[in-house]
């Protein structure tokens, strides 16, 4: 299949763009496949409510099919279209947070095929911000499934250049917004148990959705892997995120952290391997190894989140063996971001 690819500008605001959008609104309604920029990372859209198209989104990524899909909306009221029960916390939470980074679970609604929720009886919902998306929601039928447009277990894409390296010939189309400006996934929570549950961290963070909601869990293997239960989203359970090298997390003091990463690529460089390091630029210059990677300044905790997926790939373009990484303090967005982390190293943390 050839993809076609076509620039928009971030607020649909240039010549062409609508009638661009329409095009790739028209494929979506016939069953086509079209990536999209959103504010968090870029989605592979299909129609949601169209079971083949759903299909054809699990074998484009490349995904196991009991791991089902976030449905967009371009309007609040449309969710009741799709959504069996909407209690009185999820308006509450819809109207603080949409449009915007956050995913709720809901009882489904008959219309939702199953091919779309991997079986399950439960649907996630999202009512994205980014002016692409929404229009192209628009004219895309009004619910459209995206999952993030990466292969699976790759990093989710922030750049359309992501989007091509891993969906070229396997989708219709895959439009350009340029670079999102969060850079991780919405955070999902799970509305159908009391206290509403937080399965997946993200922009909006534990601390907010407490203001509006006031009791808020979240799902024990969010931050860990030994607690012996299987996670609430089913594709939190899945290696996820990974470059293709090792990935090491160290923690520690600075120096002890800067020590330690040096010593291990030293020995892996004799050991043949090519090796890398994803560090601040705090610390940039004690480091050593074939490729240093700057994710930004510690104290600039939304850069760090924005640059994380495409600094993971960046090492797989530098054909790098072995990765170490420092560690982020997990409060606030830093939990989101330590949370892909994790995943990506599968656990792997070391502490100096
Ligand atoms: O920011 C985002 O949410 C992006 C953009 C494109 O909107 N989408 C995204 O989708 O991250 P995806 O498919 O990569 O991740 C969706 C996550 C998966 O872990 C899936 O298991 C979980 O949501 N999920 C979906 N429906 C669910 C349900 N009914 N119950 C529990 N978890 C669900
Ligand atoms: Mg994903």
């Amino acid at each position: 299949m050839k993809t076609d690819i076509i620039k928009v500008s971030e607020n649909c605001v240039s010549s062409g763009d609508e009638e661009r959008l329409m095009r790739a609104g028209e494929i979506l309604r016939k069953g086509g496949l079209v990536a999209f920029p959103t504010e968090t990372v870029y989605g592979l859209g299909g129609d949601a409510l169209n079971p083949e198209a759903s299909v054809k989104i699990y074998t484009a990524k490349g995904r196991p099919s009991d791991n089902p899909l976030i449905i967009h909306i371009n309007k609040f009221a449309d969710i009741y279209q799709i959504v069996k029960e909407m209690p009185e916390a999820a308006v509450k939470v819809g109207k603080a947070f949409w449009p915007g980074p956050l995913t709720m679970i809901l009882p489904k609604a008959e219309k939702v095929p199953y091919e779309t929720t991997g079986g399950l009886n439960t649907v996630a919902v999202r009512f994205p911000s980014h002016p692409i998306a929404r229009k192209l929601i628009e004219y895309g039928g009004g619910f459209v499934a995206a999952p993030s447009a990466n292969a699976s277990g790759k990093p989710s894409p922030t750049r359309a250049k992501h989007v091509v390296e891993d969906m070229d010939g396997r989708i219709e189309m895959i439009v350009d917004g340029g670079e999102v400006g969060i850079g991780l996934e919405s955070t999902i929570i799970d509305m159908t148990v009391e206290p509403p549950r937080i399965l997946r961290p993200g922009y909006i963070t534990q601390e907010m959705l407490k203001q509006v909601l006031g009791e808020v869990g979240e799902d024990v293997t969010m931050m860990r892997n030994d607690s012996g239960e299987a996670p609430r989203a089913p594709g939190m359970k899945y290696r996820h995120y990974a470059p293709s090298g090792s990935l090491v997390i160290v923690e520690g003091e600075p120096q002890q952290v800067a020590d330690y990463i040096n010593a291990r690529a030293a020995q892996d460089s004799k050991a043949g391997e090519r090796t890398g390091i994803l560090g601040t630029r705090e610390q940039l210059e004690q480091y050593h190894a074939d490729v240093i990677k700057c994710i930004g300044s510690r104290e600039e905790e939304e850069a760090v989140a924005r640059n994380l997926f495409a600094v993971l790939r960046e090492f797989d373009e530098e054909k790098v063996t072995k990765i170490y990484s420092e560690s982020f303090p997990a409060q606030g967005l830093g939990q989101a971001v330590m949370n892909r982390l994790l995943k990506a190293a599968g656990y792997c943390v070391v502490k100096v």
